[in-house]
């Protein structure tokens, strides 16, 4: 369950960016970032950086460790992650143990919301209980 989880987080970070202004100017990877601009690093293409992960877009939930930045990086960090990541494992624990079978249902086009997240705003799914 729980890597898992930490795929979906990596491969479908709700989150794609942050922003950031610079206070002096710095040098990233050879780039030259002046001081005073606005900066948004992108956290779904950190998420899928083959340095990182191989194969990176391949959705696996055997890939190990937890060193995605889904819930962002350093003082910013997200407050909520642990919080998160345990209401994640009860409601997937929960449709796990209440249903044998859960498909996606065909034909419904999905809707995800148009910014801010990145989700879906509804999964349509047919359910056998168990
Ligand atoms: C899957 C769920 C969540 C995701 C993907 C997520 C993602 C993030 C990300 C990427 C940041 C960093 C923002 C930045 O660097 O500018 C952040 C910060 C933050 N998150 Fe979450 N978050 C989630 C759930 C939660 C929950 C459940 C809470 C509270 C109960 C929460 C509270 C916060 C707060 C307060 C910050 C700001 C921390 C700071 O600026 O020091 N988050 N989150």
């Amino acid at each position: 369950m729980e890597p898992a989880i930490e795929e979906v987080l990596r491969y479908r970070s709700s989150f794609t960016q942050v922003g950031r202004v610079t206070t002096v100017a710095a040098e990233l990877s050879g780039q030259v970032i002046p001081a005073d601009v606005v900066v948004t690093p992108w956290l779904l293409s950190a998420n899928r950086d083959e340095r990182e992960f191989p194969d990176p877009d391949r959705f696996d939930i055997h890939r190990s460790g937890k060193h995605h930045v889904a819930f962002g990086y350093g003082i910013h960090f997200c407050i909520g992650q642990l919080l998160a990541r345990v209401e994640g494992r009860v409601a997937v624990g929960v449709m796990l143990d209440r249903f044998t079978e859960i498909r996606l249902t065909p034909g419904v086009p999905l809707e995800f919301y148009s910014r801010g997240i990145f989700a879906a705003r509804n999964v349509p799914v047919t359910v056998r209980s168990a």
